[in-house]
């Protein structure tokens, strides 16, 4: 049977953060009842014969949910699709609004995957940048999430003011039995504060350079630390990548439930709309994946990551990227190397993925 992957969207915060543009409201108990009730409606519709592999409950702040809807999101799950019984389940904490109680119940209804937002392990930041909880709380969400959970992950972010070392912060989440990092480089989207901020000259990120210094000294340190990057901003102990991200780096299918939720099935893009009035009413975008579009997405997506890209796979979609004369250069160069039919990216390139992918695309 043909697998899929789900994502279900929980567009609610309890206050924005600073320099986050992801769809996500300040949102009351009942604004929150009636949402749960639309998606679980749109899960319900949706049928598909395909086994899920795994599931990912994003956001907003999922835990932030109440443990009526929680539970009725997965019974909703459970009864529409066929989950494998080693699926991976990841559900996305705050460190203020997760609590012993609600891991207690997300490992009972089967979530096996903990992805905690810390962001960062200095009081002073984190305030500056709007987050709700302090280092104390980000420690204790950590181990309390240890005790009924092996397969943790941690948020960090990179480039944020006065923050040119964050190796001392992996070390600590190390320390306390994470097993898997995603490290962010700071975006500054505008319709942010951040980016009110910066305008008026009230917060300075870090220059370009002391990013990418920050970035390698984290690599090169994580890689001592037996992390393994499989992705430019991902990095896990071996057997704790993942699966959910990799299907998505890999063009696998899957299907998004909520509020500016995408799918990906069968060569056909759905993206939900934001704005939930608009969700509401079942407003949606779909389309074919037009060949250059995909073509883009592959090698953007395969050179950022450990799986390559397949140069059958662009040459099918009319694209022979072994005729681009910088292709060339970088594969002489052993800046990009082949094995077989995949073009990888040599990790130690990863920080100027960007100019070198401009030029393949
Ligand atoms: C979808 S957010 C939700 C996670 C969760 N609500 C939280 O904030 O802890 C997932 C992650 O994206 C990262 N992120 C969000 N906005 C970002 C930005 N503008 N630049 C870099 N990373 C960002 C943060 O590390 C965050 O933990
Ligand atoms: S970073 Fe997380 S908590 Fe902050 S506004 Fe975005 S989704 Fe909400």
């Amino acid at each position: 049977m043909e697998k899929i992957s789900i994502y279900i969207h929980i567009p609610f915060c309890e206050r924005k953060c600073n320099y986050c543009a992801f769809v996500s409201y300040c949102l009351n108990e009942e604004k929150q009842n009636e949402y749960i009730k639309k998606l679980i409606e749109e899960i319900s519709n949706f049928k598909i014969n395909k086994i899920v592999q795994t599931i990912y409950i994003g956001g907003g702040t999922p835990s932030l949910l109440s443990e009526n809807n929680i539970r009725k999101i997965f019974d909703a799950l459970r009864k529409n699709f066929l989950i494998d019984k080693d699926a991976e389940i990841t559900i996305e904490v705050n460190p203020n609004s997760v609590t012993e109680e609600k891991l207690k119940l997300y490992k009972d209804i089967g979530i096996n995957r903990i992805s905690i937002g810390v962001q960062s392990l200095n009081n002073k930041t984190l305030r500056e940048i709007g987050r709700l909880h302090d280092k104390k709380a980000a420690i204790k969400s950590i181990k309390l999430a240890r005790k009924y959970f092996t397969n943790i992950s941690a948020d960090l972010i990179l480039g944020l003011q006065h923050e040119k070392n964050v190796v001392k912060y992996a070390k600590k989440l190390i320390s306390l039995g994470v097993k898997h990092i995603s490290c962010y480089m700071l975006e500054v989207h505008e319709n942010t504060k951040l980016f009110s901020l910066i305008q008026e000259r009230r917060y300075f990120p870090l220059q370009d350079e002391e990013v990418v210094k920050s970035y390698q000294n984290l690599v090169k340190f994580l890689k001592r630390k037996k992390f393994i990057q499989y992705e430019i901003s991902n990095f896990a102990i071996c057997g704790y990548e993942s699966k959910h991200n990799i299907n998505y780096w890999t063009f696998g299918d899957y299907k998004g439930f909520g509020a500016s939720s995408h799918s990906y099935i069968d060569g056909y893009r759905i993206e939900n709309a934001s704005k939930l009035e608009e969700y509401y009413s079942g407003k949606q975008i779909k389309e074919k994946k037009n060949s250059k579009t995909e073509i883009e997405e592959r090698i953007m997506l395969g050179l950022r990551c450990k799986y390559g890209v397949s140069i059958k796979k662009l040459s099918e979609l009319g694209y022979d990227i072994m005729e681009n004369p910088y292709f060339k250069d970088y594969v002489e160069k052993k800046i990009i190397y082949l094995n077989d039919d995949i073009a990888y990216l040599d990790s130690k390139y990863y920080s100027v993925s960007d100019y070198i992918i401009e030029h393949l695309i």
